[in-house]
């Protein structure tokens, strides 16, 4: 979603700043803008669109000034235009702020902010924050005067607010200094030689630094071209602990891949196996960063887990390895939908919640709400630190690295491996799964590295079989088993981003409504794996190609029969049923992929959708 850039130094700042809110632009936004220090004033340039249209403007502009602030707005309140885009100014136009979240009381404020003579000229709730620290700096059609700069006077402001807030605030009244702060949206800051840094994410500072500081909730920092200061939310100075970013920066360049959709489908061999990696210890499961010893783990006796989109969908398969090995019964439940239920949920209850961004804002709340009830909150994410991970009683990190394209592919994988993990982890821990076959197991996880190798490396099929569904307006992907879940992560690549309807059905319920939307040329695409429920798929197949469907068959190698009920079909390596969903969902990435180029789509940013989805 939005996204925040900050520099003061001895470099001039636009160029600083927009090539921070490019980094940032795989978040997702709909406009963008910048305000910088130029002389005795702040220069504000804002527009809807791409960033490359707002350095366009700014160019125009040449801007000079080494201290400034950028943003790439999703918008929430009120529409995509450019009075809506950040920077927004307070009204004598000397202080300007960028932020990310959601102001939930900005209504009562701007209310509160017109009767005292300010002049709203934004319909955003973000605006606000600008009027309240004017009047707390003592410069407002009020009056008031409580602080004695800007620190003091984001701070008492912020006291005012109620909601989720990531904010990047600097003024011309003191010049060269930009002031952040945070409540439940990442701020990272970090120092250069050339100056201080503020981003809303480590990606859009790491030219410039690895070492940074990831904002507690309430604490601010105080950014100048000299060093950065650091306080808690009483105003005391602190010193808070950096963290070194290990990750390269080419994972934010394309490596010579088209898009970063495809770079990142051909990294996840290497997902697989890092996220492996370390976990088999003398024959033995181990993931040490849950913090829970095999004692604690075996008297768990119910699992949720917690997700939205793509990481729910890794959650449907990781309810039938739970509940076949380990026993345990599993629930998996949208956390938007979660956290407004009454769920049965007692010490012996282990929520997992899957989140690639570890910043999606309905699977924190309800993180929150089953530790408040008393679960044990196991994170499965893919960011080091994120709020998932820091509120959450342990943790598995997916070893994905960034994901850039917002459609999920690489980050999916490493959830599915994780869940794998977590699924014999718990068998073991219970007892009920002899320890070689455990063993067994894990060996032919690992071999999935190899068979994902060789999906990548003959794509034709693939392409042949998108060649044919392009001009469709609607695909139906169906399966069984653990074929249904992977049939509705198919669904959702491919309208993510190639604007094509599509659903996702249990192939056995397509009689009971579906089929009726089956006529001439109808993409119906399978996941037709051998398992136990495969000739039930087949018949489910048969029945759509009767009424003229184009069947799309996704069919284990050596498996000659499922040509004479599929248009097209698209071999895959053979691998047990559970581990199926590990290859079955990629050549359904590359397919979803192939179909959105074809349809001339921006694989990387699909329109409306943002990366992580902060707000409610
Ligand atoms: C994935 O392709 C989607 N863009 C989306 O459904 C995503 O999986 C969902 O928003 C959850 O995000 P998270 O894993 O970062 O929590």
């Amino acid at each position: 979603m939005c996204g925040i850039v900050g520099y003061t130094g001895t470099n001039e700042a636009a160029p600083v700043l927009l090539d921070g809110l490019a980094k940032l632009e795989y978040r997702g936004y709909d406009s963008a803008g910048i305000a910088v220090m130029e002389g005795d004033a702040l220069q504000v340039v804002r527009r809807r669109g791409k960033v490359a249209e707002l350095a366009h403007t700014v160019g125009h502009f040449a801007l000079t000034g080494t201290c400034g602030i950028g943003h790439t707005r999703w918008a929430t309140h009120g529409r995509p235009s450019e009075a809506n885009a950040h920077p927004h100014s307070s009204c004598a136009g000397d202080i300007a702020v960028v932020h990310n979240g959601i102001i939930e009381n900005f209504a009562d404020l701007r209310d509160e902010l017109a009767q005292r003579g300010h002049t709203l000229r934004s319909e955003t709730d973000t605006e606000v924050i600008a009027h309240l620290i004017e009047e707390a700096w003592g410069a407002s059609p009020s009056g008031s005067s409580e602080a004695s700069g800007l620190a003091e006077a984001v701070r008492i402001a912020s006291m005012r607010l109620v909601g989720s807030y990531g904010l990047a605030v600097t003024s011309a009244r003191e010049p060269g200094v930009i002031i952040t702060t945070r409540r439940d949206m990442p701020i990272i800051v970090g120092r250069a030689a050339d100056g201080s840094y503020v981003a809303s994410d480590a990606i859009a500072v790491l030219r410039a630094t690895r070492d940074v500081v990831y904002l507690e909730d309430g604490q601010l920092a105080r950014l100048s071209p000299e060093g950065i200061e650091y306080f808690d939310g009483h105003g005391k100075t602190i010193a808070p602990q950096t963290t070194h970013i290990s990750w390269d920066m080419d994972v934010a360049e394309k490596g010579g891949y088209p898009d970063f959709m495809l770079k990142e489908i051909h990294e996840q061999p290497r997902v697989i196996r890092d996220t492996l990696a370390g976990r088999l210890v003398s024959g033995h499961m181990e993931i040490d960063e849950l913090d829970m010893t095999s004692e604690e783990l075996n008297l768990i006796d119910r699992v949720y887990v917690i997700a939205c989109g793509t990481s729910y969908h890794a959650g449907l398969i990781a309810k039938e390895m739970i509940e076949s090995w380990a026993r345990i019964p599993t629930e998996v439940e949208v956390a938007s939908e979660f956290r407004y239920r009454n769920p049965i949920i007692t010490p012996t209850t282990l929520v997992v919640a899957v989140s690639q961004s570890g910043e999606t804002a309905d699977t924190l709340a309800a993180i929150r709400d089953a530790r408040i009830k008393g679960a044990r909150v196991f994170g499965i994410t893919n960011v080091l630190g994120s709020p998932v991970a820091r509120e959450s009683d342990g943790v598995i990190y997916t070893k994905a690295n960034k994901e850039i394209a917002v459609a999920s592919t690489k980050s999916f994988l490493g959830q599915l491996v994780s869940l794998t993990l977590l699924a014999l982890l718990l068998a073991q821990s219970k007892g009920k799964m002899r320890m070689n076959q455990i063993r067994l197991i894990f060996r032919e996880l690992a071999d999935t590295a190899e068979q994902v190798e060789r999906i990548l490396s003959d794509q034709s099929a693939i392409e042949e079989a998108a060649r044919a569904c392009v001009n469709a307006t609607s695909a139906l992907f169906v399966g069984r088993g653990m074929g249904a879940a992977i049939a509705r992560e198919g669904a959702l690549k491919l309208k993510e981003i190639s604007y094509l309807h599509a659903e996702a059905y249990a192939a056995g319920e397509m009689k009971h409504g579906p089929i009726a939307l089956i006529d001439e040329g109808f993409p119906v695409i399978a996941i037709a794996t051998q398992s136990a429920v495969y000739e039930k798929v087949v018949s489910n197949l048969q029945e759509a190609k009767a009424r003229g469907a184009l069947i799309v068959a996704i069919a284990t190698e050596g498996d000659e029969e499922i040509v004479k009920h599929a248009d097209h079909v698209i071999y895959i390596p053979k691998v047990r049923d559970a581990l199926s969903p590990i290859t079955a969902s990629v050549p359904l990435q590359l397919l979803a992929r192939s179909i959105a180029v074809m349809r001339d789509c921006d694989v990387d940013q699909p329109r409306n959708l943002a990366k992580s989805v902060t707000v409610e």
